[in-house]
């Protein structure tokens, strides 16, 4: 076990060809941070700075192309460093091979060796690595008797082969897995006679059965369809807690990582935008970003202008805020700012100035909650409200915002305005 550290992390791929451009990676040694900053245009990661406790669970959480496998892969040892420093415990791994690292991949396209069984599978990383040597037995023949024997005793029937001490603990550690994950009737098959859920439980044993210090896992769950998914979400967690080995787990999917992770990292355009708990995240955005990708449906948000002390007007509607708002609203007096509601703050009302006079657009009754699209004069909003009340479409409303639910965000830069 052991925790990984991510320093100043920065990664380009040199253009047209895939390939990392050893140039850069040259340069970026060199080079001070200006003119890194001027290659950053082309980078895919930028300044990533990440340390992963020992033992933790962490998430990588943003949309497509932001760079999250890239991420794993540079930690995996699969990629080239640009620029930055990558330790597991105190070891910097920079220029280690994948293989010295001490780390299991599970890939988002999970590749099973089809020809092998579901055993061999899982067999298969611990032959390679010293694994079974660190747990031989003192007691047993040399190892040369025992390849004797192997070799003497293949053709007969499988029980009464002889099994050297190595292929005993593989055996032993295959089957331990395999009893963890339930695949444990399944160990004489080959890939193609699995479903996805169990394909993909298999894959994961591989990456467990080796006892790794850190596990990468790269949307493991992607092919999977909702239910098995959810099944295997909660799964995962639990193995993860009983094993305790640092974990750091890539997904697009806002759910995934808000029920997974200890902590998660989301990230956007090569960078992280903010690290916190699934509901430091929920309840303190640190910017318009976060506040959107986190949280379904994501959160409205509508331009406002400050009214010193406590008022915050828009063409439809006029809101006051609670008094700790005083000293911030005092400094953006006449300013624009970004107003955030969920669409879970906003509640179906009565006409009153302070409330939002609305048109239902779109109406999704999933029976235990009801999804409304609105326009408020043009604008699109979302809201989430009781499943009871019958609803039409065209039919104009009265919403109210709950004012202690709201976020600000600064207009230009998207940075949250927060009460002082
Ligand atoms: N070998 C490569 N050569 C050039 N560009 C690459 C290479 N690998 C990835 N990229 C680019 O780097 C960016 C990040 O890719 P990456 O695969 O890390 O994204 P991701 O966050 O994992 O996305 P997804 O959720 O779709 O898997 C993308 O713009 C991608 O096109
Ligand atoms: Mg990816």
């Amino acid at each position: 076990m052991a925790q990984v550290d991510l320093e100043n992390i920065y990664k380009s791929f040199q253009k047209g060809t895939g390939q990392d451009s050893k140039s850069l990676v040259l340069s970026a040694e060199l080079t001070q941070a200006s003119s890194l900053k001027s290659q950053s245009s082309a980078a895919v990661l930028r300044s990533i700075n990440l340390t992963v406790q020992d033992g933790e669970f962490m998430v990588l959480v943003g949309p497509s192309g932001c760079g999250k496998s890239t991420l794993l892969r540079l930690i995996a040892g699969l990629e080239e460093l640009t620029a930055g420093t990558i330790r597991v415990g105190d070891r910097v791994v920079n220029d280690l091979p994948p293989k010295e690292r001490d780390i299991a991949m599970v890939f988002q396209n999970y590749a099973l060796y089809p020809h092998m069984t579901v055993y061999d599978n899982l067999a298969f990383g611990l032959r390679r690595t010293t694994f079974a040597n660190r747990e031989e037995s003192e007691t047993s023949l040399p190892s040369w008797g025992q390849n004797l024997l192997v070799g003497a005793t293949r053709k007969l029937p499988k029980t009464l082969r002889y099994q050297s001490d190595r292929e005993r603990s593989v055996d032993q550690r295959v089957r331990t897995v395999a009893q963890m994950l339930q695949i444990d009737l399944l160990l004489e098959r080959l890939p193609k006679q699995l479903s996805g859920g169990q394909k993909q439980r298999v894959a994961l044993g591989r990456a467990m059965a080796r006892n790794p210090q850190v596990f990468l896992m790269d949307e493991p769950l992607s092919n999977l369809d909702a239910k098995l998914r959810a099944e295997t979400r909660a799964q995962i967690v639990k193995l993860q807690r009983q094993l305790k080995t640092t974990t750091i787990y890539v997904t697009h999917d806002q759910t995934e990582a808000m029920t997974m992770g200890d902590r998660i990292a989301v990230m956007n355009a090569g960078q992280i935008q903010q690290l916190a708990t699934p509901l430091e995240l929920y309840h303190y955005p640190a910017n318009r970003f976060v506040a959107e990708f986190i949280g379904s449906p994501p959160m409205n948000f509508l331009p406002v202008q400050v009214k010193s002390p406590l008022g915050l007007s828009h063409p439809q509607f006029r809101l006051t805020l609670p008094d700790e708002w005083a000293s911030t609203l005092h400094s953006y007096d006449g300013d624009t700012v970004l107003l955030g509601i969920r669409p879970e703050h906003l509640r179906i009302s009565d006409a009153a100035p302070g409330h939002l006079p609305v048109q239902v657009e779109l109406v999704e009754a999933l029976g235990n909650e009801t999804f409304l699209a609105v326009s408020l004069a043009g604008e699109m909003l979302q809201a989430r409200v009781e499943p009871d009340r019958p609803m039409r479409l065209g039919e104009e409303l009265w919403l109210a915002i709950a004012p202690e639910k709201i976020h600000l965000f600064n207009f230009e830069t998207g940075l949250v305005i927060r009460p002082q």
